[in-house]
């Protein structure tokens, strides 16, 4: 047994507290609940939406209508107001001409103080909140992911795709029925998980690659569970799938792959410079990329092709801007797997872009969200607002991807709706003015997405393949919804999944 201190630690954790003790402690817990929720408005603070919830404020409304219910308090209380949501304070900034407010003042507004709570929660990487020299020399690698690193990834990808679809379009001519979202996760996953890691040499690939898929797939599930308050060991088997992602992801295993990225190389210079080469927390960063690389951008992909699949003039459109770059760069659509395209010339598919920032419009709800440091005052030409430390700030571009101002009759899915003249579209105004931000599917500032090129690449080539060796239908056209669980991270996932067929051209 031991000795008194811990045998003492043992008795109050294991044993259940008494009745009067749980009384005791619920009306503590209330209390300390209450009084968070007495707040009320200090004098230049923007307006205070809290609720009578105590804790929970507002979430429950905006959790079922996110973008409705900001819209009505947008009307009500205008473009700046701050929110009680699950025990947080959240102001919310939807002038996109106040957005920069959020540049200004970074560094009262940190980025990393919110990150590295989310980091530790949903991978359970501890040590950037202590190691700031860490996390600077991590963010380095991103660079790898533009430029002529990006032209190797881009080769990467197309060599990955191959590999997924040379035996599919050796198969007959007869229909096959899939899952849309299914179909997309699949396909996603693998090529995003080799182009990022290497390629996997064992001779069960395919079995390797599902089933790391697969526990993937239902770690992801759980992600909006695990960036709340709920601790992991209440959310089922997450904790040991967390674990099992990780352990399949430590330097040891991914050694195994074969001609490691640039970005990955050096990402695991730096781990392994900071902690000693078998620790765990390696892998638990590993997991943290794969997530940021695929997370967003299956549901991307999946509406991309959801609405084009349901639009048949956004089809031809793209179909035959495809077919005309093919021919004049004289890559026939013979049998086999041949297509080869560079940067430059995806670059040139402007209404294939155009379709995925539509979808991206219609579907995503990325917020720049930044944490309070000290008390201060957002100057602007408009109003000032007092915000407080330990609130949240929060940059909400859903609210502008809707804006009728903006974006004319914005409800409908118009896949050449960033396209003018002939070339890509990027004027957009409000108020008579041009807007420096008119879509953020991919954040704001310091944080923006540093995989964004990568992510719309990476769609491209799997619609120009989907698109040019293979007929493409829908099969139950009931209408679909989003699904508003991942409010604030990113591209929403559909309500349901819908039932489509492909076959391979004759
Ligand atoms: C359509 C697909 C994608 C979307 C919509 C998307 C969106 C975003 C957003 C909104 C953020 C900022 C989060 C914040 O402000 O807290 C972000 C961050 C990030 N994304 Fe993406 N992303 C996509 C694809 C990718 C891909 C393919 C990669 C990698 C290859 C990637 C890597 C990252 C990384 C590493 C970060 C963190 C940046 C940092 O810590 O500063 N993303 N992404």
């Amino acid at each position: 047994r031991a000795g008194d201190g811990s045998a003492g630690m043992g008795r109050f954790s294991l044993e259940p507290l008494s009745l009067p003790g749980l009384a005791l402690a619920t009306a503590l817990l209330l209390l300390a609940l209450c009084l968070r929720a007495r707040r009320t408005r200090r004098p230049g603070e923007p307006p205070l939406i809290k609720g009578w919830l105590p804790y929970l404020g507002m979430a429950l409304k905006f959790q079922k209508d996110p973008l409705n219910y900001i819209k009505t308090l947008q009307k009500q209380h205008g473009d700046i107001f701050t929110v009680l949501l699950g025990g947080k304070y959240i102001t919310f900034i939807l002038d996109p001409f106040q957005y920069p407010l959020v540049l200004k003042n970074h560094k009262q507004l940190s980025f990393r103080e919110f990150t590295n709570k989310l980091l530790m929660k949903a991978f359970s990487i501890k040590k950037l909140s202590e190691n700031d020299e860490m996390n600077d020399e991590l963010h380095l690698c991103y660079q790898l992911l533009q430029g002529k690193s990006l032209d190797t990834l881009l080769e990467n990808l197309m060599q990955n795709l191959k590999q997924v679809f040379e035996g599919r379009l050796l198969k007959t001519t007869s229909w096959d029925t899939a899952q849309l979202f299914t179909f997309c996760s699949s396909i996603i996953f693998e090529i995003t998980f080799t182009t990022i890691h290497g390629n996997i040499l064992a001779g069960n690939r395919k079995k390797l690659i599902s089933e790391l898929r697969d526990d993937f797939l239902k770690f992801d599930d759980k992600f909006p569970y695990l960036v709340s308050d709920i601790p992991i060991e209440l959310l089922g088997n997450t904790k040991s799938l967390q674990k099992k992602l990780i352990k399949c992801l430590t330097s040891e295993n991914l050694a195994k792959l074969q001609g490691w990225p640039e970005v990955f190389q050096m990402r695991q210079d730096i781990l392994e410079k900071y902690y000693v080469r078998e620790d765990f927390e390696i892998g638990a960063h590993h997991l943290g990329f794969l997530w940021a690389s695929v997370a967003n951008t299956i549901p991307t992909m999946f509406w991309a092709m959801y609405y084009l699949l349901q639009h048949p003039e956004a089809m031809s459109a793209v179909r035959d801007e495809i077919d005309r770059l093919l021919q004049s760069t004289g890559q026939k659509k013979g049998s086999g797997f041949s297509i080869h395209l560079t940067r430059e010339q995806l670059d040139s598919l402007i209404c294939l872009e155009s379709t995925i920032l539509e979808a991206l419009r219609l579907c995503s709800f990325s917020t720049t969200i930044r944490f309070v440091q000290e008390d201060l005052t957002l100057n602007s030409e408009i109003k000032d607002s007092c915000v407080r430390k330990g609130d949240l700030v929060a940059i909400f571009p859903p609210v502008l991807h809707v804006d009728p101002e903006v974006f004319e009759a914005p409800e409908e899915f118009r896949y050449d709706r960033f396209i003018e003249d002939g070339k890509k579209k990027t004027t957009f105004y409000k108020r008579g003015k041009k807007l420096k931000c008119y879509l953020m599917p991919f954040g704001y500032g310091a944080s923006k997405c540093p995989g964004r090129f990568l992510a719309v690449i990476e769609i491209k080539q799997l619609l120009i393949v989907l698109l040019t060796y293979f007929d493409l239908e829908i099969v139950d056209n009931k209408p679909i919804e989003l699904n508003y669980n991942r409010i604030m991270f990113g591209i929403q996932h559909p309500d349901s999944d819908v039932l489509f067929r492909y076959k391979v051209k004759s």
